[in-house]
């Protein structure tokens, strides 16, 4: 423990140095620390391929990701999220990892779930699991909550989202790639070959790998955009399979046959700060480019 603290007061004095150096000084310190963790932006994206069905043109989906509940966010902040995304009026929610921060340590586990039942999709809710929902045996905790929240939770596995005459598209969603167990072939078992794949994985790099298994679109998070990013120098610290992809929008594979977006999150780790790397919510409206 004393290393911990000690390394987060070295990360804290190294930020405020920082700050000072850019002139930015105690002010800087107010806003990365109780102004932009606040902010929220939304960006909004098109996804268009020919294996959409026509049926599903105009269907939205809002994506949020990395709440770390519990650390500098708190189930206010969480219920004014959660007005938010419905503002939105989405089909599908999918949520890419890192509900709470310390799950074995959060003392209001019992007030998340009520929280999460407001969000609706008519569609459907789906989630995957982030590095810190499996952190301290939190794995269990985790999953009991996002289910009691009406949430599908995908577990290395997959499910076919349906519109009413019969045409669908493919969700698959793996586990952490840092802390869980993620198998790719086995989530891609039950997927019709002609169907169009989205793949939901937590880490962003498992692109480099899914672009092998004719995944069409992959949404991640985990990155939190870099949370402070130094102005010409980039990123303080970006986390592991998070340092090829980073923050946004990237076309990859051999062919660019994999298209990969990379949502910045809502909360905070390690340090309360957000800098050059607001929180984000992103909402994805499907396109069909079928030609009949
Ligand atoms: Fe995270």
């Amino acid at each position: 423990m004393p290393n911990k603290i000690q390394r987060r007061t070295f990360l804290k004095r190294t930020f405020g140095t920082i700050l000072t150096v850019l002139g930015l000084g105690s002010g800087g310190y107010f806003y990365a620390n109780r102004i932009e963790p606040s902010l929220l932006e939304i960006n909004k994206l098109d996804i268009k391929h020919s294996s959409i069905p026509t049926s599903f043109n105009g269907v939205k989906i809002v994506q949020f990701s990395d709440t770390h509940i519990g650390f500098h966010y708190n189930l206010h902040q969480l219920k004014k999220l959660v007005k938010k995304i419905n503002h939105f009026q989405p089909d599908l929610i999918f949520f890419t990892g890192d509900l709470m921060d310390e799950p074995n340590k959060y003392e209001e586990i019992n007030k998340i779930a009520p929280i999460l039942q407001q969000l609706h999709a008519t569609m459907g809710k789906y989630c995957i699991f982030g590095n810190h929902d499996h952190g301290g045996y939190g794995s269990e905790i985790y999953r009991n909550i996002m289910e009691l929240s009406n949430f599908t939770v995908l577990l290395n596995e997959s499910r076919l989202i349906r519109k009413n005459d019969g045409s669908y598209i493919s969700l698959l969603g793996i586990d952490d790639r840092m802390l869980g167990k993620p198998d790719l072939a086995q989530a891609m078992k039950q997927v019709p070959k002609s169907s169009f794949k989205l793949l939901l994985s937590h880490a962003p790099d498992v692109a480099d790998d899914a672009s092998t298994y004719q995944i069409h679109w992959q949404l991640s998070g985990h990155s939190h955009g870099g949370q402070v990013k130094i102005p010409f120098i980039g990123a303080l610290v970006v986390p592991p399979f998070a340092q090829n992809y980073p923050e946004g929008y990237y076309s990859i594979g051999d062919n660019n046959n994999l298209e990969l977006y990379v949502n910045r999150g809502i909360g905070t780790t390690r340090l309360p700060f957000r800098f050059m790397a607001k929180p984000e919510l992103t909402v994805f409206t499907l396109y069909s480019l079928k030609s009949d």
